[in-house]
């Protein structure tokens, strides 16, 4: 059985996301959405909401589980018995970042591989920091994130607004 582990912030999952965990999904036995949970990082949603997302997209896949991990992503692919890494590359851009990720976490441990998916040519714009950015003045972000989490993106920054 091969099992992978797709990690990230996922602060909000985007349609992007949603594309690769459905991609990978489909030829993976089993895949693991890895949430990174990063106390250093000022993130919207808490790692509870990230995590109650993802499962709440994912309910129909069968086999994909959701689980938030905290320090090393080798270490939690260890931890998951997973040897193969998914990411999501969307233009040349990403690419040093992640080949640099990708050799971090073979040197820690040899055994991990790292299998990047293109993105499909709909979400080559797409991120998580578009999202909240388009979010927060205002704009309309159908077609970015998945139905069901755009009011939840909408009256995350209404919340936050009226707290200050
Ligand atoms: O979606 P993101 O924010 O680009 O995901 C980045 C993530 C979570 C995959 C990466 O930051 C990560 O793996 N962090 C855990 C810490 C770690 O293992 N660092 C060493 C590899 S550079």
């Amino acid at each position: 059985m091969n099992k992978a582990v797709y990690p990230g912030s996922f602060d909000p999952t985007t349609n992007g996301h949603l594309d690769i965990i459905k991609r990978a999904s489909g030829f993976i036995d089993s895949l693991v959405v890895g949430v990174l949970e990063n106390p250093s990082k000022n993130s919207l949603f808490s790692i509870r909401e990230r995590v109650e997302h993802i499962k709440l997209l994912t309910e129909d896949l069968i086999n994909v589980e959701v689980m938030p991990f905290s320090g090393l992503l080798c270490d939690f692919v260890k931890k998951v018995d997973a040897k193969l890494v998914i990411r999501g590359l969307r233009a040349v851009t990403d690419f040093e970042y992640e080949f640099q990720m990708a050799l971090t976490n073979r040197s820690l441990n040899e055994n991990i591989e790292t299998l990047f998916i293109p993105t499909s040519t709909q979400f080559l714009y797409l991120s998580s920091s578009v999202v909240k950015e388009v979010a927060m003045f205002g704009g309309d972000i159908s077609g970015m994130v998945p139905e069901v989490l755009k009011n939840i993106i909408v009256d995350k920054f209404k919340e936050i607004s009226r707290k200050k």
